[in-house]
């Protein structure tokens, strides 16, 4: 009798504590005192730092209109959940978010907290924010702050239940991990450790996640699916050398958006185009040392594949010659200032097709590059080529100069071609 009476008391606290869950606070320590020397501190300097951090963490990707007003929210974000919109975080009083001071905005970005202590969606990524320092946190607050209000009101997310319910946040929140740094990465100044995880939030895409959307800080950096097919390919040090990645030709790839492995495309042009363009060769150098390590493995040199089905690879490269190589060069040498190289390129050399079927089928709109430099659009080809001919071209060009022993199937193809 005993027994069963203690328990029921241990079940029913239990049941007590998880209902609770949702009015924890679970909020980072914020120090008033530290904010008040750092937003007292030089205006202009501290403004400046902040434009600066701001591009580093890349907020106005997410968080411009869809007619690129800057700040002013609205762009629509895909999730498996559902549709969730960036906010409008200009300092407008009601419908942005110059009501903050500068705790709450740190608890928001840091804590995934809103102001009214309603859980933000991971879609949102605090999860890598997570180890933002405060006084990089109160720099941006300071930056925003300047920003001209915009009186955009924020649209609802467009979410199903359960997934409408913030409050079941609460529980994401206790199952899925945040990232921490080591301590030593936590103390330096700027470090590739702390711009690549928590400022650049490069795991955000580029780690697989679990089924709640979760990162799967286990295996970070090991490749993450981005929805229709789209993958962000493995940053580990040996699935960049798999691909043939340097050192110079990272670093020139993060702030150019070009290199002999291919250009920016897809998700990953916005980041270039908002963020990493604006980094200083120190922070650049750092990302690429802490993705590769400092001493860089040595990038493995492609071998062709020999065809295993030569009728189908001579129509392939039939195909290569007819339509591509007018751009991208008759051996896929590239042709500077008008299309990047294929016989380097890592889209042939992913095992999964995604990227390469994606560009196929739907083309590269015109996308201008730092310096500059502005390459021609490049035309989708379902209208022009039949299936068989995408088939054969893809499974050339991936033999041929991806290395690649597998061959595609049209099954693989349709996927992509709804
Ligand atoms: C990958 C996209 C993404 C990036 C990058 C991003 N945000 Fe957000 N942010 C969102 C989304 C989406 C929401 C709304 C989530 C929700 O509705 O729960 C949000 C919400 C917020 C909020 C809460 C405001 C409100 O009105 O609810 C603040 C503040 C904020 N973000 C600031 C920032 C800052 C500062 C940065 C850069 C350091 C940043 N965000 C980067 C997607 C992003
Ligand atoms: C009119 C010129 C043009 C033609 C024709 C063309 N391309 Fe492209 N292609 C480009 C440009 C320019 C880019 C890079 C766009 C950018 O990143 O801004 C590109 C990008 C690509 C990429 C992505 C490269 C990367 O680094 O991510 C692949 C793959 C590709 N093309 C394959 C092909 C194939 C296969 C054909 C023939 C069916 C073809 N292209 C025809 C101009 C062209
Ligand atoms: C919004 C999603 C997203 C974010 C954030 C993101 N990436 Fe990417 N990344 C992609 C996608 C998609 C590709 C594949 C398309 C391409 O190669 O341009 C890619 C490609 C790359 C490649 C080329 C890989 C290869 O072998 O072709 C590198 C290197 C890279 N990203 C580094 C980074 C770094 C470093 C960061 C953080 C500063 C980052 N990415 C943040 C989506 C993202």
């Amino acid at each position: 009798m005993r027994i069963l009476r203690w328990a029921l008391a241990v079940i029913l606290v239990g049941v007590i504590v998880a209902a609770s869950v949702p009015f924890w606070p679970l909020k980072s320590a914020y120090s008033e005192t530290a904010a008040q020397a750092a937003l007292g501190s030089d205006q202009a300097a501290l403004i400046e730092r902040g434009k600066y951090l701001s591009a580093a963490a890349d907020c106005v990707a997410c968080h411009q209109s869809p007619d690129g007003t800057p700040y002013a929210g609205g762009l629509p974000i895909d999730t498996p959940f559902g549709v969730i919109y960036g906010t409008n975080i200009t300092p407008d009083k009601s419908a942005g978010i110059g009501d903050y001071n500068s705790a709450e905005f740190f608890h928001a970005v840091v804590d995934g907290l809103r102001k009214d202590n309603a859980r933000l969606y991971p879609a949102m990524p605090f999860p890598s924010y997570h180890a933002m320092r405060q006084q990089d946190s109160d720099a941006i607050y300071a930056y925003l702050m300047t920003q001209t209000p915009v009186a955009r009101k924020n649209p609802d997310p467009e979410l199903k239940f359960p997934f409408n319910q913030r409050w079941l946040l609460a529980y994401w929140g206790l199952a899925n991990s945040k990232i921490s740094l080591p301590e030593a990465a936590a103390d330096e100044d700027q470090n590739g450790a702390y711009l690549t995880e928590v400022l650049g939030h490069c795991q955000e895409c580029h780690t697989p996640r679990n089924l709640m959307g979760g990162l799967k800080i286990g295996q970070a950096y090991e490749g993450g699916q981005l929805g229709h097919g789209i993958q962000a390919p493995s940053l580990t040090p040996e699935g960049l050398a798999e691909r043939g990645w340097t050192a110079a030709d990272l670093r020139g790839f993060l702030s150019t958006g070009i290199s002999p492995q291919g250009t920016m495309t897809l998700e990953m042009f916005p980041v270039l185009k908002h963020s990493t363009q604006y980094l200083t060769d120190d922070d650049i150098a750092g990302i690429q040392t802490y993705l590769m390590g400092d001493q860089p493995l040595p990038p493995v040199p492609v071998k062709p594949h020999p065809a295993i089905d030569a009728e189908a690879h001579a129509k392939g490269k039939d195909t290569y010659v007819a339509v591509c190589a007018g751009c991208h060069g008759i051996d896929g040498e590239g042709k500077a200032h008008i299309a990047p190289p294929m016989d380097t390129n890592t889209s042939l050399r992913l095992s999964d097709p995604g990227n390469l079927l994606t560009v196929l089928i739907e083309g590269v709109p015109e996308q201008r590059y730092p310096n500059g430099e502005v390459m021609q659009d490049m035309p989708g080809f379902s209208d022009v080529l039949s299936r068989q001919e995408l088939l054969d071209l893809a499974n050339y060009m991936r033999s041929e100069w991806g290395g690649r022993s597998d061959t595609l199937d049209l099954e693989s193809l349709d996927k992509f071609l709804n």
